[in-house]
């Protein structure tokens, strides 16, 4: 041996844990605090519990956790390792059900984030949410929903990123490297295929291979490789007959072996079924006790590794890969406390009214907006527009900042209440025009319509409240809504709807409405992003995230499946109907017509685009377009690239391979050059175990949305092969 090479070999035995700890590598500084950890000491990290008390189940907190929030885990002070301080979710800091909330900013839902079709947006909120985040004292952040919309009535829609998986992918991915940005771990969830909240616990997902990796499964892989989050949490459904969270195809084979994840799976509360199972198949975190029947990861984990069923080495890669995520993202060095007196809120709601300007999606609009400068009287009408703006139920409900302004809404219990974001739609618009507006809130349809006949304009603010644990019954707005618009608008042909849904909804008075406008969730400001909206002073840019399909007979089921009141053990549910052609690919396989297509928005200006073209680049395409703003004002167009072979044989029709939003002065011009990822040109060859793109003439396609091509070019790509993780 060289005196170089004794030397550097002594050096490496010299390499304590101490030393590791100024390593950049994270994955080397966990092996070496893994390697000081006593089994005791391993076992508390992978246990986690509620951090909110329930007198119905006799449980306290563990002292060190925040109070009324979703998890705790201890740190070890020895060694210091910092406790894992987690909240909800990706609409903001949220409290779990204590008498006096944490106010935060709430950003609009995860849905209208995407609607902005703007990553930027999508990464500022999520900085935002987390700063708050680390100011109110966590680390962890259980954000990044991203399960498809299969089907619009699941009551989480709100949540997630709407039904493609390079949209979903992009925006929330964006989200969650946002999050992390401020020395925190995001999650993504719920991994996978839960899809609607029927059941969630009990359903079976049926889905083939091919079908998953091109569609739930592509949006987490898109999500992970945007925003590597530090963990990922299982969901509660079963998928092929086996829990989420003890799922080795998923956990194991596709998440950490074929995409390369280095963190670690936390189980959604009450989400975990077994010990050994869960262990040796992926999970890494159980998570939230007492949600589950048992507590699978303390003693009886104990007793497996003493027996035996699960390897000591197993033990060591969990702790690895939680340390590990807390050591790339800076926990260590970046200890977090409660600062909330710091948070700014007065900037934090400009973040979430810049997000809730780009989302809103104008739907319709006949010379109704922006609002006639001239108009002396308007009526509003409905929506408790005059005080609020709605928000979604659940654990990701976030407290308004000064409380809930429209009390004794929706049930007592959780998803509920009804919370609504103290931002009023009225006083915002009031402050915008010289006309003088009248509110009625609705409930008497005859004073409303004649309000409405006597004004020179009505609007019109209708909602949807959805939850977590509930889906719609249906894609009607609810509580007769539906008829107070069609009677509002009869009586003045200057009718504006705007709504606040969770997602799609169905529009029967939509040929009597002079205008239409999408407002989603809108969150802490949003009745000021919808007032400016309305005025003209932003020129609307949202597009749509999902299909609004025109009737419930449009959708791959009648009715949501799996409903148990016939108490079947384990409902199943069938995703291999529609397998990956979600929403707009659905439509486009079974040639249907929606209310309202994926990719439609829009604008008080025009936008028009040429130039179409298309070159093959790696394995892959690049495409490129010109977008120009034909209208007369400023605003932002949506280049949105749609792609198939031109032989057919995919899932569906086309599928979204690339969009940019692209702010655009009035007449200005601008070429959009964007790589295709190769998967999208790909499908999932289950034999080769990886994704191959087929040789031969591709149609790229362009134009307003997903029903409005307006052009098309060919290019010939090469066949090629991809591998698992598509690179
Ligand atoms: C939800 C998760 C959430 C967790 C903790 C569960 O009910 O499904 O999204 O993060 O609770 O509150």
């Amino acid at each position: 041996m060289s005196a170089k090479h004794a030397l550097l070999l002594s050096s490496a035995l010299l390499l304590s844990a101490s030393a590791l700890a100024a390593s950049p590598d994270p994955d080397a500084r966990a092996d070496a605090l893994v390697r000081e950890m006593s089994r005791a000491e391993k076992l508390q990290l992978v246990f986690g519990y509620f951090s909110t008390d329930m007198q119905d189940r006799n449980y306290k907190h563990p002292e060190g956790g925040m109070t009324g929030a979703a998890g705790y885990v201890p740190g070890i002070v020895r060694l210091q390792i910092p406790a894992q301080s987690e909240t909800d979710a990706g609409i903001g800091v949220a409290t779990q059900r204590i008498p006096h909330p944490r106010e935060r900013t709430a950003l609009p839902s995860g849905l209208a984030t995407t609607a902005t079709w703007n990553p930027d947006l999508a990464f500022a909120g999520g900085a935002m949410i987390g700063d708050e985040a680390r100011r109110s004292g966590f680390n962890v952040q259980l954000a990044g929903g991203v399960n498809l919309m299969r089907e619009p009535r699941n009551g989480r829609n709100f949540e997630y990123g709407g039904e493609d998986p390079l949209l979903a992918g992009t925006m929330v991915g964006n989200e969650i490297k946002g999050i992390q940005s401020n020395h925190i771990v995001s999650t993504v969830k719920h991994f996978a295929f839960n899809d609607q909240e029927t059941s969630r616990s009990k359903v079976d997902v049926k889905i083939d291979e091919v079908s998953a990796r091109q569609s739930d499964l592509l949006a987490f892989e898109l999500a992970i490789e945007t925003g590597d989050p530090g963990s990922v949490m299982c969901s509660y459904n079963r998928v092929n007959g086996l829990h989420a969270c003890e799922n080795e195809l998923l956990l194991t084979q596709v998440l950490k072996k074929d995409w390369g994840f280095k963190g670690y799976v936390m189980s959604d509360w009450g989400g975990v079924h077994s010990t050994e199972a869960a262990a040796n198949n992926g999970l890494d975190q159980e998570s939230g006790w007492p949600f589950d029947r048992s507590a699978y990861f303390k003693d009886a984990l104990e007793e497996s590794l003493l027996d035996g069923h699960v390897s000591a080495a197993r033990l060591d890669d969990m702790t690895h890969r939680i340390l590990r995520a807390m050591l790339a993202n800076g926990l260590f060095e970046n200890p977090v406390a409660d600062l909330s007196s710091t948070i700014d809120y007065a900037a934090h709601a400009k973040v979430s009214q810049a997000d809730e300007e780009e989302a809103i999606v104008l739907l319709k609009n006949q010379d109704a907006l922006p609002l006639a400068q001239g108009a002396k009287t308007i009526a509003i009408i409905g929506g408790h527009a005059d005080k609020a703006v709605l928000s979604g139920g659940g654990s990701a409900q976030v407290y308004p900042i000064g409380g809930n302004p429209v009390a004794n809404e929706g049930p007592n219990g959780f998803p509920g209440p009804m919370i609504w974001d103290p931002s009023s739609p009225l006083s915002a618009l009031q402050s915008r025009t010289q006309a003088k507006i009248t509110y009625n809130d609705g409930t008497n349809l005859q004073e409303a319509a004649q309000l409405a006949a006597q004004s020179d304009i009505a609007i019109v603010f209708a909602t949807q409240w959805t939850g977590e644990s509930i889906d719609a019954p249906d894609l009607n707005l609810p509580n007769s809504q539906d008829t107070l618009i069609e009677a509002i608008a009869t009586a003045n042909p200057k009718t504006v709807v705007v709504l606040e849904t969770g997602g799609p909804v169905l529009m029967p008075w939509l040929d009597k409405a002079a205008a239409v406008l999408e407002a989603w969730y809108p969150g802490s400001a949003g009745g000021e992003a919808i007032a400016r909206v309305l005025s003209g002073e932003v020129n609307p840019s949202g597009h749509l995230p999902a299909t609004f399909p025109a009737s419930i007979a449009q959708l791959p089921r009648a009715i949501v499946d799996g409903d148990i009141k016939d108490l079947a053990e384990h409902p199943r549910v069938d995703y291999t109907v529609e397998g990956a052609a979600i929403g707009y690919k659905w439509q486009d396989k079974k040639g249907t017509k929606p209310l309202f297509p994926f990719g439609y928005g829009l604008s008080y200006s025009s936008f028009a685009l040429s130039n179409l073209t298309t070159v093959q680049e790696g394995k892959g395409i690049r495409v490129s377009l010109t977008l120009r703003n034909s209208g007369a004002i400023d605003g932002s167009g949506l280049a949105q690239f749609y792609v198939a072979p031109s032989a057919g044989g995919w899932e569906a029709p086309k599928r979204l391979a690339a969009f940019k939003k692209v702010p655009l002065k009035a007449g200005e011009s601008q070429t959009v050059s964007l790589t295709v990822d190769p998967r999208l040109l790909a499908t999932w060859d289950s034999k080769a175990h990886g994704w191959k793109i087929k040789g031969g003439e591709y149609k790229v396609m362009a134009g307003n949305s997903a029903e409005d091509i307006v052009a098309t070019a060919t290019v010939h790509v090469a066949e090629a092969t991809l591998g698992a993780s598509g690179r």
